[in-house]
């Protein structure tokens, strides 16, 4: 038995995804599309069978602990991204959209989050949960506990098909000391070397810390606010998000610079780009940057500003393996000049000149950084901000 879900692109009407005797999965573009769900499967009459498919499908999910509680939930299973989607797929990253059902126009605005439940939610455990028990419908990929709201007038609703999310949420997880700081931190740091970067705020409610993140995939508009499609490398390469980590068979940076000449349209400047972020998080130990990481817009043809950015070596109990390998080393202290000027010589480019022209405008990072630790958000979490300074200048001095 064949089971459908509509598939939108934005307001656009694109096509069906279709579940075959409840395992296999296709998709078949409408006859009138004018858009590409994925570069990887471009506008067709032929249909798009099960590889490409489940990888593009299965990578718009939440990942770990939020799948298995969203699964349980809603009642289906959590190894079923037909299900899943079929569930939870109102608002996704970029602007793909799944309905059983053509959609009807709403007449009132969404579910309105009161600012009791807003503080419920951030104070909580499992805070996604709670968002999900509303009855909403929208999917986010990644691991951590977080959310996606739309914000309109300084008041959160939940996002669906007719209202996009404007922001995304992250919140606070006592497992990874001040996580938020870490990644505000990080971020701000890297916005200060030049690389473009999500735009955030740290918000504390009660002595509780969020990160309030707006969504680089929306155009907003004075009256409307309009999804634009992302999709990830994982999507780009067919890679499903079970196996994102390189070791697993997930993206490596050649792949990814692959990538970036098969659909850039600014190749030049998105293979620079690559370059600074591989340098940028060997300096602060950002171990955890697998191919879900990096995304395209199609919009523009070119990479998405950069997201995820934490210093993951401060945790003694997370792997200081690389997602992606540098010149084949994982250990990322490991990690050399000699390394890192081999990997992008395989990437077709003047590796010596592509690292002395990083590292020259990389040269006051710890004074930047030292320079960003006085500023009030993160004088009271000094201990965790010390920490990714002093991992800093112990790579750069390496690096040299
Ligand atoms: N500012 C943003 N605008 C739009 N989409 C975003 C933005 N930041 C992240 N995303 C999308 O949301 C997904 C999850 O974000 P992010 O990687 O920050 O979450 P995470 O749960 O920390 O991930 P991980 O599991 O890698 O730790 C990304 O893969 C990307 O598709
Ligand atoms: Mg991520």
């Amino acid at each position: 038995m064949n089971k459908i879900l509509k598939v939108y692109l934005e307001k656009e009407y694109i096509g069906e995804l279709i579940e075959k005797d409840g395992q296999r999965l296709r998709f078949v573009y409408d006859l009138d599309a004018k858009s590409d769900i994925s570069l990887r499967m471009p506008r067709s009459t032929q249909t798009h069978y099960h590889k490409a498919t489940y990888a593009f499908f299965e990578n718009l999910l939440p990942e770990g602990n939020i799948l298995e509680l969203i699964a349980r939930g809603k009642g289906v299973s959590q190894n079923n991204p037909f299900s899943l989607l079929s569930v939870i797929g109102e608002d996704c990253a970029g602007a793909i959209h799944l309905h059983q059902y053509v959609p009807l126009i709403p007449e009132k605005l969404p579910e309105y989050i009161s600012k009791t439940e807003l503080n419920q939610i951030i104070s909580g455990k499992n805070n996604a949960r709670f968002i999900y028990q509303k009855g909403n419908r929208f999917s986010l990929a990644g691991a951590r506990d977080k959310t996606t709201v739309m914000i309109k007038d300084d008041k959160f609703y939940a996002p669906n098909f007719f209202y996009p999310s404007t922001h995304i949420i992250k919140f606070d997880n006592h497992h990874f000391a001040n996580i938020l700081h870490n990644e505000l931190f990080c971020t701000l740091l890297a916005n200060s070397l030049g690389l473009s970067t999500s735009k955030m705020e740290l918000i504390t409610e009660n002595d509780v810390p969020y990160l309030l993140i707006e969504r680089f995939d929306r155009a907003k508009n004075p009256n409307e606010i309009r999804r634009l499609h992302q999709e990830d490398f994982c999507q780009l390469l067919s890679v499903s998000s079970k196996n994102k980590y390189q070791k697993e068979g997930g993206p490596c940076f050649r792949s990814v610079i692959k990538t970036i000449n098969e659909f850039s349209y600014r190749v030049a400047s998105d293979t620079l780009m690559i370059a600074k972020i591989l340098v940028f998080n060997v300096l602060i130990g950002n171990c955890d940057y697998h191919g879900k990481n990096l995304s395209l817009l199609h919009t523009t043809r070119s990479l998405t500003p950069f997201y995820d950015l934490v210093s993951t070596v401060i945790y003694e109990h997370i792997s200081t393996n690389m997602a992606m390998s540098i010149n084949k080393k994982y250990e990322v202290n490991d990690i050399n000049k000699q390394d890192i000027t081999n990997e992008f010589n395989k990437w077709g480019i003047n590796g010596e000149r592509m690292f002395a022209l990083i590292i020259n405008d990389f040269k006051h990072i710890v004074k930047y950084a030292q320079a960003l630790s006085k500023e009030t958000i993160f004088t009271s979490k000094q201990a965790t901000i010390f920490k990714i300074i002093e991992f800093i200048e112990r790579q750069f001095i390496r690096l040299q």
